[in-house]
Order: C-alpha cells, then sequence, then structure tokens
C-alpha cells in the first residue's frame, strides 16, 4: 500500500524525519528535494495527481503552514484533503471524511506531534454509513451538479 509524500522547501525536514520514522511505509517521494526556495502548488499537485490516479491509496502533503498545501490538493478531483493539527483530527479526517490526503504544517507542528498525528491517521478508517451519503455530497459538489 503506497504512500506519496510531498512538500516544499517549508516542508522537507518533517518528510525526511516522517520517513525515517515510518520505515515500514512503503513511500513515493515526489520531491522537493532540497530547501532552495520552490512553489508549494507544483510538489503538492503531485502528491495529489499519484492518489487521484491509484499509484498511491494516501497522501501525506506538507508545507509550512498546511494552508497552501491543503488548498492545492482539494483542487484535484477526487482528493479529500484534510489539514490536521492533532490526532483526533487526524483521526476523524479518515472515520468520517474518508480523507486520502494527509496535509501537515512544518512551521506549526513539532517533529513529535507529527508523528503522533500520523499515527492516529494510520490507525483509523473510514466508517461509511451515514458518512458515505456526506461523501457521495462532496462528490457531486466537485462534479458541479449543484448549479
Ligand atoms: C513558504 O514560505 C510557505 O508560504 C509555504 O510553505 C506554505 O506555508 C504555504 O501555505
Amino acid at each position: 500500500m503506497k504512500t506519496a509524500i510531498g512538500n516544499d522547501h517549508a516542508g522537507l525536514q518533517l518528510k525526511e524525519h516522517i520517513k525515517k520514522i515510518f520505515k515500514d511505509l512503503d513511500f513515493i517521494d515526489v520531491g522537493a528535494y532540497s530547501e532552495e526556495s520552490t512553489d508549494y502548488p507544483d510538489w503538492i499537485a503531485k502528491v495529489a495527481l499519484a492518489v487521484q490516479k491509484g499509484d498511491a491509496v494516501t497522501g501525506i502533503a506538507i508545507c509550512g503552514t498546511g494552508v497552501g498545501a491543503s488548498i492545492v490538493a482539494n483542487k484535484i478531483k477526487g482528493i479529500r484533503a484534510a489539514l490536521c493539527t492533532n490526532s483526533l483530527m487526524a483521526e476523524m479526517a479518515r472515520s468520517h471524511n474518508n480523507a486520502n490526503v494527509l496535509v501537515l504544517g512544518a512551521r506549526v507542528l513539532g517533529n513529535d506531534l507529527a508523528v503522533n498525528i500520523i499515527e492516529a491517521w494510520l490507525k483509523s478508517g473510514f466508517e461509511g454509513g451515514r458518512h458515505q451519503k456526506r461523501i457521495d455530497k462532496i462528490s457531486e459538489l466537485e462534479c458541479g451538479r449543484q448549479q
């Protein structure tokens, strides 16, 4: 089960830490690979597209605050990206929102908190049931059927 992971310059250090801690995850690292200033949409779109295409089942997208990364990832059809700043958000993002991309803000979170968030994300799973109907409504909005 592959996980796409990507970042801008602000997220590089956290990405490397995550790769070191979660050695068992089969990461597709889409970059960026240096701390030279770069544009987060370029890298975060790669994470989201890897998930959309099915190259990865889920993604982790990292920028400085996570805000830019979540905006970008949620532009890609089929992507439900969740910016999480604690474990409960990560657990619920999967169990209720069936999020397929976890977004982290490297300048907001310490390494340890980011690891806790990912652990909660990995332990959780979509509950389905009443939540599926709500996910279907999100998909309808994406298709522009409400307009
Ligand atoms: C880069 O300086 C910063 O703007 C970016 O990492 C991110 O926080 C954008 O939302």
